[in-house]
């Protein structure tokens, strides 16, 4: 093997993931790793995984088995996997896949560099702590490669919140915001190396309460901070919890220009019983006032949601229920779930919900969220919108990026260059992006 060794990481799950791939190659770049987009081409495998949902770990598992042959032909091929499912059944993996080298939990990725050798040397490395140290602060000597317009920023991680369905507060841990200082240098740094567009990550980003220099800072103070750096053009955030919607955050959607008219703003469910089950402490009126006062600071603000369906004990009644939230929110986004049930959280104990029921009701569900997705789409025909071009399209000379409200919009024949914002009429829409030409 040469000095130059090839990492392949596979990401599933969240942008929260995305964001510690990125971490975990810089990190193992320290010791003589190169990306490679082809699991035939490399030393180590890396999968990212996500615990969320049950078919997620599975997956995992059928890929493992994907990477047999190329460990046979290669035996010096190491294969770790990382993230929620490594923290979670860890030990089961290694277990029930030899093949397996490294498991690394969410919050030990720092300490890869000597997992690494650990596993070259011949023995099997498992760091599934949640350390002490800031896992963020030991990636010193980052490369300072070129960067894309837009990049993910983590700035809080783990959960509190204890929602009956959910592995997160299990597998991430105990709500962490990091400190002011750190993501601003962060963020200074990303913006030298080409980003214009930062979207702030945490499982409850609005929870954010980072020690700034005079006292903790919301969410709110820390994107006006953002706002100041020059060359930084958008601000996102995600995702988001009703009840950490402070009045400066609303506030901020009004007044900040930098931040983007998009919200991620999961309810789960409109049926105030399964709310209460689910543990959410907010109830469907509240979740709508909360909107009608988002609306009222940003009136055309694009909001997105989570939907859970077929949660333990809901009726029809209780899913009508959420077609009728839906039908009050119009959202223009959404992202919808079976049930799914999850080992060790409250809800998995509770009984079940007939599948096929819970699946004709996702049915149901998602026709009305793309009918709605459809229909603000299509109304963004005629409007100009500002757009930050990303790559090149499918076409010859067509150039692509996302509007505002992060709708992908699409121009022919472009004198524009990555990372270029412009100015943009939506003359069509198609079933999954919007075309424009500049003004
Ligand atoms: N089953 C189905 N969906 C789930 N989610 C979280 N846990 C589960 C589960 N056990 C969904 C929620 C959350 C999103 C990230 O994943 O809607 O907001
Ligand atoms: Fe999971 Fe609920 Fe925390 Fe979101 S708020 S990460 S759904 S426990």
């Amino acid at each position: 093997m040469s000095d130059v060794k090839k990492l392949y990481i596979k990401t599933y799950g969240c942008q929260m993931n995305v964001y510690d791939s990125e971490r975990m190659a810089e990190v193992l770049g320290g010791s003589g790793y190169v990306e490679t987009q082809t699991p035939e081409d490399a030393d180590m495998i890396l999968l990212n995984t996500c615990h969320i949902r049950e078919k997620a770990a599975e997956k995992v598992y059928s890929e493992l088995g994907r990477f047999k042959p190329l460990k046979a032909a290669k035996p010096d091929l190491k294969i770790g996997v990382a993230g929620c499912v490594a923290q979670a059944e860890g030990e089961e993996i290694m277990l029930r896949q030899p093949m397996v080298d490294l498991v690394v939990g969410p919050q030990s990725y720092h300490r890869l560099p000597a997992m690494e050798a650990k596993a070259r040397a011949g023995e099997k490395a498992l760091d599934t702590d949640f350390p002490e140290e800031d896992k963020f602060e030991k990636l010193k000597n980052r490369p300072k490669a070129q960067r894309g317009p837009t990049a993910f920023l983590t700035v809080q991680e783990g959960c509190d919140k204890f929602c009956a369905f959910c592995v997160v507060p299990y597998t991430r841990g105990a709500e962490v915001s990091r400190p002011v200082d750190r993501i601003l240098d962060e963020a200074r740094d990303l913006v030298e190396r080409g980003v214009r567009e930062i979207t702030l990550l945490g499982q409850n980003v609005n929870a954010y309460h980072g020690a700034g220099p005079d006292g903790d800072w919301s969410l709110a103070k820390l994107i006006w901070a953002l706002d100041k750096v020059d060359g930084l053009e958008r601000i996102r955030f995600t995702t988001s919890h009703p009840n950490d919607m402070g009045d400066d955050l609303i506030a901020a959607h009004g007044e900040c220009a930098k931040l983007m008219p998009y919200l991620h703003l999961p309810v789960q469910s409109g049926s105030n019983k399964i709310l209460k089950r689910m543990n959410r402490s907010h109830t469907a009126e509240s979740y709508l006032k909360l909107i009608e006062r988002i609306r009222a600071a940003r009136p055309d603000i694009l909001m997105s949601g989570d939907f859970i369906v077929g949660f333990p004990e809901e009726t029809e009644e209780d899913f009508q229920d959420t077609m009728e939230l839906i039908r009050q929110v119009n959202y223009g986004q959404a992202f919808s779930f079976k049930y799914s049930t999850r080992p060790g959280t409250p809800a998995a104990e509770r009984p079940q919900v007939d599948e096929d029921e819970a699946s004709d009701r996702l049915t149901r569900l998602q026709a009305l969220i793309t009918q709605q997705q459809r229909a603000i789409q299509d109304g963004m025909v005629g409007r100009e919108v500002q757009v930050l071009f990303e790559k090149p399209g499918r076409l010859d000379g067509q150039m692509v990026g996302k509007s505002e409200y992060l709708h992908a919009v699409h121009v022919a024949d472009a004198p524009v260059a990555r990372g270029d914002l412009a100015r943009v009429r939506i003359v069509e829409s198609g079933p999954n992006s919007l075309a424009g030409v500049l003004i």
